[in-house]
């Protein structure tokens, strides 16, 4: 049974206490997860640690950081290994966010080797895709998104691919408000899932969690947690306010 997960991206925001606060108050507030429920706070790289203190002892709730390195070590100044969150008991990794990807220049083949140091060393990566409005608005999002799979993950194994957690995240739909309808986001993870069903198989796909990023928040999370494809959401603005985050992980399935 594939996992349902609220993922929460805190991007560049909030300081150490915020963070913390933030933290409190939500965990203060989430007591019973169902057995296939998960939460992920990606946090910051110096708030790591912290963060994974106070999520000691909860069993499906985990921290990740928000990037890492594609290389062991080394003279790589200003980067961050994957070795390096592992020993800080970091579990989880998002890798190729949009704004990674625009901002700062992150191709296919330089995640597909992040994707691979990062299970190498057993941690899960949470592998972003998505097209931007362009794309969208030329109908040709399926061949784009499905591209940035083929590129950064179908050279994993069947039990590789397994370990990775998917998010279908429209670019046109972060932060802008305009989020992406129920109806869509299906017709793109049940698109997704059969890309990895025509390759993998049909069961390796099912056990693939496939999460919905794009101005997620507590009153539209319900509705699109409940496409039978989508398995939770990796939400950006609205993980910044607990009482709302709270809401999306009770909006799990
Ligand atoms: O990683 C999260 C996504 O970029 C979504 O951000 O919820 O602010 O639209 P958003």
């Amino acid at each position: 049974m594939r996992k349902q997960i609220a993922a929460a991206n805190w991007k560049m925001n909030l300081t150490l206490q915020q963070g913390e606060a933030l933290l409190d108050g939500i965990l203060g507030k989430v007591s019973s997860l169902g057995k296939d429920q998960q939460v992920v706070f990606a946090v910051p790289f110096p708030y790591l640690s912290q963060a994974q203190q106070k999520i000691a002892g909860k069993e499906q709730v985990f921290i990740a950081a928000q990037n890492c390195y594609n290389k062991k070590s080394g003279a790589f100044t200003g980067e961050v290994s994957v070795e390096m969150l592992q020993s800080l008991g970091i579990q989880w990794v998002v890798l190729g966010h949009s704004e990674r990807r625009e901002y700062f220049g992150e191709s296919d083949q330089f995640l597909a080797e992040k994707v691979n140091i990062v299970l190498e060393n057993g941690l899960t990566p949470l592998f972003c895709c998505g097209e931007a409005l362009q794309i969208r608005e030329a109908n040709t999002q399926n061949e784009f998104v499905g591209n940035q799979l083929k590129a950064s993950l179908f050279h994993l194994s069947a039990e590789q691919i397994q370990k990775v957690v998917i998010a279908y995240e429209p670019i046109w739909a972060i932060g802008t408000g305009k989020t992406a309808s129920s109806a869509q986001a299906q017709e793109m993870h049940a698109f997704i899932r059969a890309e990895l069903a025509a390759k993998y198989g049909a069961e390796v796909a099912s056990n693939i969690s496939i999460l919905y990023g794009g101005s997620v928040k507590a009153a539209n999370a319900v509705e699109i947690f409940g496409q039978p494809d989508v398995d939770g959401g990796l939400v950006g603005g609205a993980s910044l306010i607990a009482d709302e985050f709270v809401s999306i992980i009770n909006g799990l399935k």
